[in-house]
């Protein structure tokens, strides 16, 4: 059996054993009933006795129990943990080989392929895990989240992952959050997390789920109801008796995919399947510690019995009603019961041909899941019927992958056809090397993943996604066709009818999980002793230097104005990623696409600017910032409304930062970037007067008055000197708070903690 990291279950232990106490505190403050994700809210609040948080309004520091990150964004979340100066993670912290595994032959060949292309970035990995304290989990090991709920979740806890579906772990009732890297440094230095206190949905759940029926089919189904904005800023709370009907893997699964909502997380209630998941993966130890004090682990009794009261939506869905559902194409929450999939295709003229079909990822590679679908194949088998179109499968981990060989299961799919693909992201993030559709042909393809937008599965706008449970997505391999109905009316082959019985698997393997190759590399006993590789002429991964303080006065005068954004300037405006993410660990290079997609004021072209040392129009951005860099010269962004909005990716606050960004003034922030700004050094400031942004021309210098005796709330005088000579002040504001504020100072949060690391 499988044994998880004996530092996991200690950090468990701790906080099981405080629990009761923190409870008491926690009630003693909120004085009312309390749902579950409130509990674990409150109880991994920084500051609990501050006010009590207004839904969707506070924004709150929390301490979360754990980080994972995954080989994509560990990148330069390490890089910049590096700069802090701290020996080792403040939290336990785990990386994990999963993104950058390209899928082409099959498990074997292509995980060799990655090791070799992708050894600067692992070596980088594996050595700074090693340095700082962090578990390594090894290409071939597993998903991030299909490990993260083998060996670290544990009910009633938090944990914050770089990665949007780390909520794959509120099917063991624990807070998973998916947040960018620069959140996950806050929590590696030891500062707290910032979270909007999010709104809650209730999800009540009734009934029991049966025959072709999964937990799949919950998430697709409520995605058709809520839509992809109905969970944002919210935790969708599951309850009710149709809760234990499902298996703590499934509900993982509802929870993976609630994340396609845009949810901040969704958690279901402790239960029985919960501690049978946490006793057959090793850790019998947490199912009874879990169990004495289920009651800090499921909502109040008055919560369930009018939920209505303390939940801000409430939602049903009667699970013996369910039917199995197909979702897409190109976005999840164009859902529909298997009986109207034929006639939606004839209604809309989708490829009614699939070209391939999907199985496992992190969301359903379960043991449950693939035996479910080994059972289809086993009756497709027995009459000697094979795939009619590809069939992949992606196991979620390497402890799931041996297990499902030694039980059979991977034979039974093999024998109809399948391609057993290495343990790791591969076709779900894009990493999939097709030659058998041509950019831009049209075609269809069934997944059991989770996400479905166009060119997100194998980088061809045209090809049609559409998801379904991994059963069910087997029963299509064996039809090929979207246009069919092989649950309710079974698979024609060579004039003979084959009638599918409903699957039916183990839950849980009888003889227990199956380890596999072993491919986590503890912390190193003594963090600090290990040195950190990286390769001085890599392209892929440069070390950071900590960005240098500004002086407050001399450093905000005479500022030219690099770029006068209009309209939309999303993260993806000012850093895109594509292409370059292969560069998201090498500051320099990544930084040659910053604000690449800007629509400029002042030029026509989107990404080129007005250099104000040459008279030149129509330059690079990029190009015109490194020259002013290059002569010592800070300048200014200015943006419109929702400067910022999108992704959480830090390279949009540091290349700025990087390539000489003093100040980034705008309409107004979406918040997260407006923060990472705040962490790297740059000042954001707002118009007092929105209408003000009329002022800027292209060649004005700005001055940034008052800025080295800076107080919260302070409102900042900014003085334009247009070329012509006339000057005009106007009035700007800021949202730094006094520790906010140290930050500039010091140049950056991270200069902060590494002087008070050094005192
Ligand atoms: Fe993301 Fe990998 Fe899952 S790409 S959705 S973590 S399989």
């Amino acid at each position: 059996m499988e044994k998880t990291p004996a530092d996991a279950v200690v950090t468990v232990r701790n906080y099981y054993k405080s629990l009761p106490e923190r409870m008491a505190a926690v009630r003693a403050r909120a004085a009312r009933p309390l749902t579950l994700a409130e509990k674990i809210l409150f109880a991994h609040k920084a500051d609990l006795a501050a006010g009590l948080p207004e839904r969707g309004q506070t924004t709150v520091g929390l301490h979360p129990d754990r980080v994972a990150m995954q080989d994509a964004t560990a990148q330069m979340a390490i890089l910049q943990f590096m700069t802090a100066g701290k020996s080792e993670a403040a939290v336990p912290t785990t990386v994990h080989c999963d993104h950058l595994i390209r899928a082409k032959v099959g498990a074997i060949k292509d995980l060799e392929v990655a090791e070799s292309t992708n050894k600067e970035v692992y070596d980088f990995l594996a050595s700074a895990s090693a340095r700082y304290g962090m578990g390594f989990w090894k290409p071939g090991s597993g998903i991030i989240h299909q490990v993260i709920l083998e060996h670290y979740a544990f009910p009633g806890g938090l944990i914050i992952g770089t990665d949007s579906h780390t909520p794959n772990a509120g099917g063991l009732g624990m807070l998973a959050i998916g947040v960018g890297g620069a959140d996950a440094v806050d929590v590696m230095v030891g500062m707290p997390w910032e979270l909007l206190w999010p709104k809650l949905v209730g999800v009540r759940l009734t009934g029991k789920l049966s025959g072709w029926t999964s937990g799949k089919d919950v998430i697709l189904k409520l995605a058709g109801m809520l839509t992809v904005a109905g969970g944002t800023n919210k935790i969708i709370e599951y309850f009710g008796d149709g809760t234990a009907s499902l298996s703590c893997t499934a509900k993982a699964t509802v929870t993976n995919m609630g994340a396609e909502l845009g949810a901040t997380t969704s958690v279901f209630p402790f239960d029985k399947r919960m501690a049978d998941y946490l006793r057959a993966t090793g850790r019998a130890e947490i199912a009874s510690l879990a169990s004495s004090l289920a009651e800090h682990l499921t909502a109040d009794a008055e919560v369930l019995a009018h939920p209505e009261k303390h939940y801000d939506e409430i939602v049903e869905i009667d699970l013996s009603q369910l039917e199995p559902h197909v979702v897409g194409p190109h976005t999840p929450d164009l859902a529909r019961p298997v009986s109207r999939m034929t006639a939606d295709v004839h209604a809309h003229d989708y490829p009614a041909g699939l070209t391939a079909t999907l199985i496992g990822s992190c969301t359903n590679s379960s043991y449950e899941d693939i035996g479910r679908a080994a059972h289809v194949a086993r009756q497709a088998k027995a009459r000697g019927l094979k795939a009619r179109v590809p069939l992949m499968v992606t196991p979620g981990s390497e402890q799931v992958r041996a297990t499902i060989e030694r039980d059979g299961l991977l034979a039974d799919l093999e024998a109809i056809g399948a391609t057993v693909l290495a343990n790791a992201c591969g076709p779900c993030i894009g990493q999939w090397e097709r030659s058998d559709v041509a950019k831009g042909e049209k075609n269809s393809i069934l997944t059991s993943y989770n996400r479905n937008f166009p060119k997100r599965n194998d980088g061809n706008p045209s090809t049609h996604a559409f998801i379904a449970s991994p059963e069910v997505v087997v029963a299509y391999a064996l039809t090929g066709r979207l246009d069919s109905d092989p649950i309710h009316e079974g698979v024609i082959f060579d004039g003979n009818l084959l009638k599918l019985e409903a699957p039916s698997a183990a839950e849980l393997p009888l003889k227990g999980f199956d380890a596999g190759r072993d491919g986590y590399v503890a912390p190193a006993e003594q963090a600090g002793s290990a040195s950190v590789t990286v390769n001085p002429k890599s392209e892929r991964l440069a070390l950071l230097e900590p960005f240098e303080p500004v002086d407050k006065v001399a450093g905000y005068q005479n500022l030219p104005v690099l770029l006068k954004a209009r309209g939309k300037c999303t993260t993806d405006h000012i850093s895109p990623a594509g292409p370059w993410l292969k560069f998201r660990g090498h500051l320099d290079r990544i930084s040659d696409n910053m604000f690449s997609g800007a629509e400029n004021a002042f030029t026509d072209k989107p990404g080129t600017g007005f250099n104000v040392l040459t008279g030149q129009a129509g330059e690079e951005l990029q190009k015109i910032a490194r020259a002013y860099k290059a002569g010592g010269l800070g300048w200014v962004a200015v943006g419109d409304r929702n400067y910022g909005e999108g992704s959480s990716r830090e390279h949009a606050a540091m290349s700025p930062r990087y390539l000489g960004c003093r100040v980034v003034l705008v309409r107004s922030f979406a918040r997260i970037h407006e923060t990472n700004l705040k962490k790297q050094g740059v000042l954001p400031l707002t118009f007092a007067d929105p209408a003000d942004y009329e002022r800027i021309r292209r060649d004005d210098r700005l001055a940034i008055l008052g800025l080295d005796k800076l107080t919260p709330g302070q409102k900042i005088e900014v003085k334009i000197a247009h070329a012509d000579g006339s000057q005009e002040r106007f009035y700007a504001l800021h949202s730094l708070t006094s520790d906010q504020i140290a930050w500039f100072q010091a140049g950056s949060a991270l200069n902060l903690i590494r002087t008070q690391q050094s005192r």
